[in-house]
């Protein structure tokens, strides 16, 4: 079943199967890998359905079986996480229909998807690895990878959600689920790869967005402002996209400006002073 699509996996998952993939979640906390003998009591299951639905959960490679001290167990794999969430999210009438990936990055999936009232939305799956793990661990929180990957859906969702709720050039939070969160589909090409009409315009929405994040949602910054993460359209309209990391930090706010600033100097030739930008987006000036 390696070639199906996120939304084929989630089709073909079972109600028996989805009761043990929330308790693979449930009890992250607790074990990293949970024994055959612990599923089947905790959740009444019988040998058979234990046994048909631990296949179909390793063939949609929702879960990965491993043996503790002689006895199956089962732990589950971030296509076990994006398969809860989008059945969340649909339950929960935020997702209607899930399209092709539109995006892949180091910590997440983005997929083309359709609200119920037909608007195009953005969902993007978390997946905080392993790797990365030792790196975050003493930034954010102090667990294991699900849960880390569990905050950084729901902490992105929460900052979309205070700089759109203010105005900010932000895409519209919708909701989220598990490791998900869907957004606004914004039509747009990342700055990087494109020449702006009128790059002070555009370079005023950023800074803008960043004033709103800051004076409005108690000292946020974005936290890796880069043209990678600035979409613009035809129109020049602005979205600062991928908020998770997002801090309350002064060195990581003079680190976007700074970015920001960079990028229009090199490619526009546009000069700001530095220190007038930070009182401008600290809402001194
Ligand atoms: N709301 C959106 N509308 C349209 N496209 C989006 C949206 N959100 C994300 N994307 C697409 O998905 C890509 C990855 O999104 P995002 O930057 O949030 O994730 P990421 O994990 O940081 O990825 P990367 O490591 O590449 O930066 C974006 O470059 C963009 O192409
Ligand atoms: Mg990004």
């Amino acid at each position: 079943m390696n070639s199906l699509t996120l939304a084929e996996r989630v089709a073909v998952t079972d109600k028996l199967d989805y009761l043990i993939l929330k308790f693979l979640i449930q009890k992250r906390e607790k074990y990293q890998v949970i024994p055959k003998s612990i599923i089947k009591n905790s959740l009444n299951l019988t040998e058979n359905e234990y046994a048909v639905s631990s296949l179909r959960l390793l063939k949609t490679g929702a879960v990965t079986k491993t043996r503790i001290r002689g006895e199956e167990a089962l732990s589950i794999t971030f296509t076990g996480l994006d398969i809860v969430a989008t059945k969340s999210l649909y339950t929960k009438k935020i997702l209607n229909r899930l399209g092709i990936v539109i995006g892949e990055g180091k910590e997440s999936k983005v997929h083309f998807g359709y609200s119920f009232s037909d608007d195009t939305v953005a969902v993007k799956y978390h997946r905080i690895g392993r790797r990365t793990y030792k790196r975050k661990i003493d930034e954010f929180y102090n667990g294991n990878w699900i849960s880390m990957t569990l905050e950084n859906a729901k902490r992105e969702y929460e900052n979309l959600e205070c700089v759109k709720r203010n105005m900010g050039n932000v895409p519209s939070p919708l909701g989220f689920s598990v490791n998900a969160v869907v957004m606004e589909y914004f039509e747009g090409i990342p700055l990087y790869r494109t020449e702006v009409q009128d790059p002070e315009n555009v370079l005023d929405k950023i800074l803008a967005t960043l004033r709103i994040s800051q004076v409005y949602c108690d000292g946020l910054t974005h936290g890796d402002l880069s043209p990678y993460n600035v979409l613009v359209d035809e129109s020049q309209n602005v979205m600062i996209i991928d908020w998770p990391q997002a801090t309350r930090d002064n060195e990581a706010l003079e680190a976007d400006v700074e970015n920001i600033l960079s990028y229009f100097d090199r490619k526009y030739s546009i000069s700001r002073d530095f220190e007038e930008v930070i009182d401008y987006v600290k809402g001194k000036t």
